[in-house]
């Protein structure tokens, strides 16, 4: 039986720290294998790359998520005990809810409210002397989640709970200020989301039947927290589609030939511009599962318990798979065989039986509408600004956030 190859575990910290997002590809390039065994803080942890690594990971017989999620992620990021965490039955229950409020119907009603938010912010924009996109993103995607989801927003609120939201992104694998900012932010947001739910439980306030506040709050197996937890689950995440609102103007400042082509009205060239930003530009690096029993793969010995990360980043930009991986090119994905396991930027297999992102769709529709609004609905200047994007910050974005001046809005 071939020994998995080892990197050190002081080595991983001091190279994850170095590299950031590109550490786990990097090193498997480096000794030209897909899986390596390090050691982080005493336990042992198995790092994949690549499309077959992927297939590997989503086998529901071969891993679990249970205990895969530590705690500081589930206090700042996650919530704790969410849908993330679950397995078998009782996830695909849970999963089942979220999908629920997924229904091509439900997404509509989100694009309408989307498309009008992004219409209010757009004429704002046309007397303001300059905006800075991520912040702005944050604000109209904050509105229109909550809006979709049925949770009253006071205009006065929208700057601290976009904040919030965001703040809980931001702390994804820190530790010291974010950390500690994102656990602040988690609570504010857990205690006004828990008062909404027990205002719908205590029948004081009836929301839009089948939105995700009337699903969560009808959800009678789960605690009020617990609801509040998952209702979270799916707000967060759309104001979190800010990162890629900001690199989506990246993307168009640096390709001047994909905003021209974007010019076109061509809904397949709008969709595969959207997937080649969400595989060339880095947000989630890597995602975990626990080995359920002990197996064999390739020869190697996959042990009960070990932890093992998938790396998300790097598998967008193998070259096994993508040829000029660092390279941005939409036209990529007209000949992509849509495999579920080689394009994993929300992760990989099924949405219904495995933990793929229930938010998917939701996440493809806006990125669509918002590159529609900053192609074709404005216009605007980029001034001299640092747009640097730096992979060992996790997550990562535009240093400047985008600024955008002279803004008008066409006809
Ligand atoms: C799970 C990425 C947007 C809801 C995930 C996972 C990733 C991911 C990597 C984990 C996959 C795994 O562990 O196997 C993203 C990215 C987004 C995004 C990059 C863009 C900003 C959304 C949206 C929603 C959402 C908009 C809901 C409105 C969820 C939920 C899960 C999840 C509920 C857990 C699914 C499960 O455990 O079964 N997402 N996501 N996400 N995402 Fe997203």
């Amino acid at each position: 039986m071939p020994a998995i190859p080892y990197v050190n575990g002081l080595k991983f910290s001091l190279g994850f720290a170095r590299e950031g997002y590109e550490y786990i590809y990097n090193t498997c390039h480096k000794y030209q294998t897909e899986i390596f065994k390090t050691n982080v803080l005493l336990n042992d942890v198995i790092c994949l790359t690549g499309e077959e690594a992927t297939k590997l990971f989503y086998d529901t017989t071969k891993f679990e998520r249970r205990k895969a999620i530590p705690k500081p992620i589930q206090k700042t990021l996650l919530g704790e005990n969410g849908v993330q965490t679950l397995d078998a039955e009782k996830h695909k229950q849970r999963k089942a809810m979220f999908m629920s409020v997924m229904s091509p119907e439900s997404i509509s009603r989100f694009k309408a409210i989307l498309s009008e938010h992004w219409r209010r912010y757009i004429i704002k924009w046309e007397n303001t002397e300059k905006v800075v996109l991520f912040k702005e993103a944050q604000e109209i995607l904050c509105k229109s989640a909550c809006a979709w989801a049925g949770v009253p927003l006071p205009d006065r609120e929208v700057r601290s709970r976009a904040d919030d939201f965001v703040g809980m992104v931001d702390a994804f694998g820190t530790i010291g200020i974010r950390h500690w900012k994102g656990r602040a932010a988690r609570s504010r947001t857990e205690e006004w989301i828990t008062n909404i739910i027990q205002d719908v439980r205590q029948g004081k306030s009836t929301p839009f039947p089948g939105s995700p506040l009337s699903v969560v709050a009808n959800a009678n197996e789960l605690n009020t927290h617990m609801a509040a937890v998952e209702l979270i689950n799916l707000t967060r995440p759309i104001v979190a589609i800010s990162y890629y609102i900001a690199f989506i103007a990246h993307a168009l400042y640096h390709h001047p030939e994909c905003h021209q082509s974007l010019l076109m009205h061509d809904e397949g060239y709008l969709e595969n511009f959207t997937h080649e930003v969400r595989r060339y530009y880095p947000f989630g690096p890597i995602t975990g599962a626990r080995v359920k029993e002990d197996f064999e793969w390739k020869g190697y010995p996959f042990k009960k318990g070990t932890l093992v990360f998938l790396d998300i980043y790097g598998t967008n930009r193998d070259r096994r798979v993508w040829s000029n991986p660092s390279t941005f090119n939409p036209e990529r994905f007209k000949v992509w065989n849509k495999s579920a396991f080689n394009f994993i930027p929300q992760g990989g297999g099924g949405h219904m039986a495995g933990h793929r992102c229930a938010g998917e769709q939701i996440t493809i529709e806006t990125m669509k509408i918002s590159t529609n609004y900053l192609a074709n609905y404005i216009g605007y200047n980029v001034p001299e600004q640092d747009m640097t994007i730096d992979l060992t910050r996790i997550p990562t974005y535009p240093k400047s956030g985008f600024i955008i001046d002279h803004i008008t809005v066409k006809d």
